[in-house]
């Protein structure tokens, strides 16, 4: 029988956390970690659907940042197993993560503002042929890699508007052209998975349509996005799934309109807010512009680049008391941390 095009992979798909889903490329098991006494991610189940946008939401602190740490390799969990296209992904380091076809981008963009945007672009590159040795004594093949390489980020930087940039330091980027390179970067390496943290987080209103635009036609070419986001009215807009962290834990899972309604989600979002009381909607954050933290006090990311850093270990993980001061160069700071106070 030929598909029906109102067909949803998500049909007869119960909205309840840890549902199983009909062709997961992820799947989490039992995956926590703890911060001293605090137990920032406790994942019982997950499963993330191929070929669509789920959507990760819930209040500050819930642990979507170090969910995504872990699962890229950037973090290791105290326990836990996941697996990314059927393949186990436990200590793998992210460079390696990033290979196998899963990147994620910073909630906190990490574009390198000293290097030239057609740099960054080229250090998100995987198979990098001319740092192996044997194939690096082949001077054609590393060069002809390299060529390829700075077309396929030309092409990137055209499609992200952003070709004309292609020579200028990465500082001098607006904050949501930033946005735009590390999602352009993220995909020099040809994912099926992408997972972007915060996305229009900082970005001016107007880049934020183009961004939620590129966000769905990465759908439609096929590939699989997780998001986090705060902004309800994104999050209603473009995701075909919701998932909710609270604590660490997932609370609900469904479709957009399903969570928008749901008790348990709500209660979370007030739970972690007394300013919001008096607001039980849960697309209060937006205001017209990001919904997003506020500028340069988050996104607390282990290492620097996606692509090309070594996962740190865990003894690199700052106190917590030295996570309240944001980096004067955001962009290229170090951990970080916001203070944890409503947006
Ligand atoms: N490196 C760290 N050391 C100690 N505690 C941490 C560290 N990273 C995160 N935490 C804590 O873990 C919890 C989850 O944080 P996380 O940043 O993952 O939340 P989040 O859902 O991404 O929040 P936000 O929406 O504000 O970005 C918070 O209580 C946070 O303070
Ligand atoms: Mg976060």
């Amino acid at each position: 029988m030929p598909e029906s095009t109102t067909t949803s992979p998500f049909d007869g798909v119960a909205s309840e956390p840890g549902v199983a889903k009909p062709d997961p490329i992820l799947v989490v098991d039992g995956v926590e970690r703890h911060f001293g006494g605090l137990v920032a991610v406790d994942v019982d189940h997950l499963e993330v659907q191929r070929g669509v946008i789920t959507a990760l939401i819930g209040p500050n602190g819930a642990g979507k940042t170090t969910l995504f740490n872990l699962l890229t390799g950037f973090d290791r969990p105290n326990q836990g197993t996941w697996s990314f296209e059927g393949e186990d992904l436990g200590r793998v380091p992210s460079h390696k993560v990033a290979r196998r076809g899963m990147v994620r981008t910073f909630q906190l963009t990490k574009a390198l503002s000293r290097l030239t945007v057609l740099d960054n672009m080229l250090l998100g590159a995987t198979d990098q042929r001319g740092e192996r040795f044997l194939s690096g004594l082949f001077k054609p093949s590393w060069a002809a890699q390299e060529e390829s390489n700075t077309a396929r980020a030309e092409a990137l930087l055209d499609r992200f508007n952003l070709l004309e940039k292609r020579d200028d330091y990465a500082g001098e980027l607006s904050g949501g052209q930033r946005k735009l390179l590390e999602m352009a970067r993220a995909l020099m390496v040809e994912p099926s998975l992408i997972m972007l943290d915060e996305p229009m987080a900082g970005v001016n209103p107007a880049l934020v349509q183009s961004l939620l635009h590129h966000v769905t036609a990465l759908r439609d070419e096929g590939r699989s996005i997780i998001f986090v986001e705060h902004d309800m009215d994104v999050v209603m807009n473009i995701s075909d799934w919701v998932v909710v962290l609270a604590q660490g834990k997932v609370i609900a899972e469904g479709p957009p309109a399903a969570i928008l309604g749901n008790k348990t989600v709500i209660d979370a979002y007030l739970g972690g807010d007394d300013e919001d009381e008096d607001d039980p909607s849960l697309d209060a954050p937006a205001s017209g512009t990001d919904g997003s933290s506020p500028a340069g006090q988050d996104g607390h990311t282990p290492a620097a680049d996606s692509g090309a850093t070594p996962p740190d270990d865990e003894g690199d993980v700052p106190a917590a008391d030295d996570r309240v001061t944001p980096p004067d160069d955001a962009a290229d700071g170090p951990d970080d941390q916001r203070p944890g106070g409503p947006r």
